[in-house]
């Protein structure tokens, strides 16, 4: 079973997919982790000492290895994952189930104020500037997130949210 989760930063794509895999027991993996033990460094350092574009090129060869050899797995992308390269390509594939994880901008506002710190694109804004960031960021990115065979909505209790997947995957 293959199962990619999708979604704006703070949607809970890790969280929901931890779930998923103590009660499926399909192993876990984290795009951004993986990017990180492979380049020794945290995202945000990547970032810093590298640069986006780096990081860009970095996440597309990390996730298309990924994906080429694995055939069990849930994998949580970065949120940014999908729109860049033709990584979005691989969330139609009929082997993979993809679930874009859908949250509210209200409560993408209020969860990312209090997780920031380490997500570098948003780290420096004030919630006002926050707000108007994920707004434009989201028009930009709906069509890729769009792109997963499953749209979740993802402001539920994570319970739910997890139970409506396992819904999908039956
Ligand atoms: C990013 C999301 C982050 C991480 C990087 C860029 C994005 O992942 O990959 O900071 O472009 O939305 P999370 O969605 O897990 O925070």
């Amino acid at each position: 079973m293959e199962i990619i989760l999708i979604g704006y930063m703070g949607s809970g794509k890790s969280t929901i997919g931890k779930i998923l895999s103590e009660k499926t027991e399909i192993p876990f993996f984290d795009l951004d982790q993986i990017i990180e033990e492979k380049e020794k460094m945290t995202v945000k350092e990547i970032f810093q000492r590298k640069g986006e574009i780096y990081f860009r090129k970095v996440e597309s060869l990390y996730f298309n290895d990924f994906v080429a050899n694995n055939d069990h797995y849930i994998l949580s992308l970065g949120g940014g994952t999908p729109c860049y390269a033709n990584n979005h390509e691989k969330l139609q594939l009929p082997e993979i189930a993809s679930f874009y994880l859908k949250v509210p901008i209200a409560d993408l506002v209020k969860r990312l104020t209090e997780e920031k710190e380490n997500r570098p694109l948003v780290a420096q804004l004030n919630v006002e500037e926050l707000e108007d960031y994920i707004r434009k960021h989201l028009f930009d990115r709906n069509f890729y997130y769009h792109q997963a065979k499953h749209t979740i909505d993802a402001s539920q209790p994570t319970d739910e949210v997890v139970a409506e997947i396992l819904r999908k995957l039956t």
